[in-house]
């Protein structure tokens, strides 16, 4: 049986593609592997949103060339953002690759594997159909039937693209305008799911509160999952504060099974940044929006990304991202060094932060996030929390790995819970990043 192996980089919706693209491979009579010199077909699933990340793809590509010598029918494919973009430059550029296809072509990967092994080089980026407000069943029947819950957790995508084009964004470039699955389509899907046993469900897109289709918007289709009998966690990532509302919140509240996590990006602090970035809000709407949140729901944790050193950004206005990032008193921050990248307005703009002010800008973000957590962290100290165990600490075999409703991570001594399981846990301790705790008889 020949065997497959897939690299991911990047976001959930890769990884939600990457195990789509195994479900395919599965029924094409492939086996996973988890070991790359065993493999027959390797999948590089690439990302492109920042600069580090697509640099990353090309050393990882450089890396296969020896692979392909020691195994002449070896199959080198790319696929995801960065295939989209520069397909052509590609196969030019790195003679191994035999295909290259974008996000929206994976479901023909049977027909690509066989051109070529009939000798040809592939490369598919077409869009599939795609309007403005179009609506369409991109996860085929045939693949919502066959999916399968990889442990506890599934991805479950609701729309797929972006018509936000932020100004630093090369998203809407990569994955293409909105487009968004039939309500029941998606329903199907889920039910699916956890008959076949999962439990935590992370509804997907670049932009989830922005579905729209038969009448069901954001609000309506999360109502309707959050009655999904025997599911018991509902994720979702991520929403736009721009589209982000009060009902919204209200909902999140009043269901147990949508969990208290709310990962709302905010970029940056100041309203001329946030203008040139083209994100349709202001610094107060999001707090108005994170203050009503935290008043109908104390316990919800907010997360977020922000990005220092967009163009023309002064210290004072930096300032102001790390004086927001205070008051919201967020549970994570993902920050990342501006980077320009092709295609986008930003693009146009000097790229005029130097590095180093960008490096000095990033260490305070995180050093301001660390002295919150810690504060964040401490009150939970003999505290009790639901926890679905997710996985095993990869070296001390009497930890096992959870998460709280809140989306943080717990290592649990001392239990014999396996995972999927829900334990309660009274926490004793806390790490940078993790919180430490027993399992309560
Ligand atoms: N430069 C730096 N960070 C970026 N992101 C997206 N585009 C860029 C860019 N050009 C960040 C944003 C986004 C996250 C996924 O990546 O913070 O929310
Ligand atoms: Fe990119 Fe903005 Fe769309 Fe998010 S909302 S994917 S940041 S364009």
């Amino acid at each position: 049986m020949p065997k497959a192996f897939i690299k991911t980089y990047g976001c959930q919706m890769n990884e939600h593609d990457s195990s789509k693209m195994m479900d395919v491979l599965t029924d094409k009579g492939y086996k996973g592997t988890q070991n790359i010199e065993d493999a027959d077909l390797i999948v590089v699933n690439t990302c492109s949103v920042r600069h580090n990340p697509e640099n990353k793809v090309y050393s990882f590509l450089g890396r296969l060339a020896d692979l392909k010598k020691n195994n002449k029918e070896l199959i080198i494919a790319v696929a995801g953002c960065v295939a989209q973009q520069t397909g052509k430059q590609i196969l030019d550029r790195s003679p191994v690759v035999d295909m290259v296809f974008g996000p929206d072509n994976f479901f023909e990967l049977p027909q690509m594997i066989e051109s070529v092994k009939n000798g040809q080089r592939v490369l598919m980026t077409e869009w599939r159909d795609r309007t403005d407000g179009n609506v369409q069943n991109f996860i085929p029947e045939q693949w919502i039937e066959a999916g399968h819950a990889d442990g506890p957790k599934a991805y479950v995508a609701i729309m797929k693209g972006c018509n936000n084009f932020c100004s630093f964004c090369i998203v809407p470039m990569t994955r293409g305008r909105e487009a968004y699955r039939h309500p029941e389509n998606i329903m199907r899907e889920i039910h699916n799911l956890v008959d076949k046993g999962a439990k935590e469900l992370w509804l997907l897109g670049q932009n989830v509160n922005s579905y729209r289709a038969d009448n069901r918007g954001f609000l309506e289709l999360l109502d309707d999952i959050s009655k999904v009998e025997g599911l018991k966690r509902i994720r979702f990532t991520s929403p736009h504060p721009k589209d982000w509302n009060n009902k919204l919140s209200d909902l999140m509240a009043e269901r147990p099974n949508i969990c208290n996590h709310l990962h709302l990006p905010l970029q940056a602090g100041s309203n001329r940044i946030l203008k040139l970035m083209r994100r349709r809000h202001t610094n107060q709407d999001y707090l108005d929006k994170v203050q009503y949140l935290r008043s109908v729901c104390p316990a919800a944790e907010i997360s977020t990304d922000i990005i220092v050193g967009f163009p023309t950004e002064t210290d004072e206005e930096f300032e102001e991202t790390l004086n927001m990032i205070k008051q919201v008193q967020y549970s994570q921050v993902f920050s990342f060094k501006y980077s320009p990248r092709p295609g986008t307005k930003a693009e146009e703009m000097p790229d005029d932060v130097p590095l180093d002010t960008k490096r000095k800008r990033l260490e305070r973000v995180i050093k301001t996030q660390e002295r919150i957590n810690e504060e964040k962290l401490a009150p939970y100290i003999g505290t009790v929390h639901q926890v679905m165990i997710d996985g095993r600490h990869p070296k001390k075999p009497d930890i096992i790995n959870g998460r709280t409703d809140g989306h943080r991570p717990v290592a649990v001594k001392g239990s014999n819970a396996n995972i999927g399981d829900f334990i309660n846990v009274r926490i004793t301790g806390f790490h940078a990043h993790w919180l430490e705790g027993m399992q309560e008889k």
